[in-house]
């Protein structure tokens, strides 16, 4: 996989209120199960270190706030956690009904709970069950998408609030996010094994950052993927499709997630699903945070 880099500075002009679905036309859902690769696949080092993080918590009712396709939910849910399952597009959504769908004579996945709700109205959206869920999951570098139109960055403040507001106390949230900082440093993404994907058919990532006033406001990431055709005499088709980002720093970000809990959480960051020591660990690609809300 090539990454090639594209830094360009120019003015913005503050973009009208409400949220772009980036996966409205389809193309991106569609493509998505594809990039992700065999769901039963996805990285076992993955699925282990989410499922025993939310063991030892003794987890068991999870809220997803970005469950795309279905991909961590439907691994949850196969690891007989209680799962109620959320995202702001119903174009990745229809994925996640279809898996329910097709396995609803399993009583796990009949008691799967989906419903479409955006981070920004979360509160109202989705009905807390006491205190709250045991735990709350926001992965796959998906609070990224949300994009900071005001320049303040008031949007991720109340998308995070709403998000922590979820956890009862005691509980844990996750959310990670790519490793921003190496991506603007060095204008292209840490290599390295994808630890969340298995898929083999991506061709290229091209990376691009926007610039507002000296800022890093937005970066672009542009997928090429390769989608086998029905005969395989055939050479796959190339399938192109966009994405853009908020690039979160790390120290930042910790700082948001800390407001989001009022100082109340413990605070653990991960690279990669390993500790994270900055300066002596090597560049990891995501950096996954677990903050534990405390009373
Ligand atoms: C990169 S996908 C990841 C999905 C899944 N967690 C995975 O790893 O495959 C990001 C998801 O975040 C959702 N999303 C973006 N902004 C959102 C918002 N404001 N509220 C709820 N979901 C949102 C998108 O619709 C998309 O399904």
């Amino acid at each position: 996989m090539s990454v090639d880099s594209v830094f360009r500075t120019r003015s913005l002009g503050v973009a009208a209120e409400g949220l772009p679905d980036q996966y409205a036309d389809g193309k991106a859902a569609k493509v998505w199960q594809l990039y992700i690769g065999d769901t039963q696949s996805r990285t076992q080092e993955y699925k282990t270190w989410v499922v025993s993080l939310l063991r030892e918590h003794g987890v068991k009712r999870v809220l997803d706030v970005a469950c795309g396709t279905g991909i961590d939910s439907i691994m949850l849910v196969e690891e007989g956690f209680n799962m109620v399952s959320v995202d702001a597009s119903d174009k990745m959504l229809k994925y996640a009904l279809k898996a329910r769908w097709d396995r609803r004579k399993e009583p796990a996945f009949d008691q799967w709970v989906i419903e479409e709700a955006n981070w920004l109205t979360l509160t109202e959206d989705v009905q807390k069950p006491g205190g709250g869920f045991d735990a709350v999951i926001c992965l796959g570098n998906s609070f990224a998408h949300l994009p900071d139109f005001k320049g303040d960055q008031s949007d991720h403040k109340l998308a995070l609030l709403n998000i922590a507001s979820m956890v009862r106390p005691g509980g844990v949230l996750i959310i990670d996010h790519r490793n921003y900082d190496y991506i603007l440093e060095t204008g292209k993404a840490p290599q390295g094994k994808n630890i969340y994907y298995k898929s083999d058919l991506t061709q290229d990532i091209t990376t691009s950052v926007l610039w507002v006033n000296s800022k890093p406001h937005m970066i672009t990431l542009d997928y090429t993927i390769q989608v086998p055709q029905e005969d395989s005499q055939k050479a796959p088709e190339l399938s192109k499709f966009r994405l853009s980002y908020y690039p979160h720093k790390l120290e930042q970000f910790k700082g948001l997630l800390n407001e989001a809990f009022n100082g109340k959480l413990e605070h653990s960051v991960y690279g990669d699903f390993q500790t994270y020591v900055p300066g002596h660990s090597k560049a990891p690609c995501y950096f996954i945070h677990v903050c534990k809300k405390t009373t």
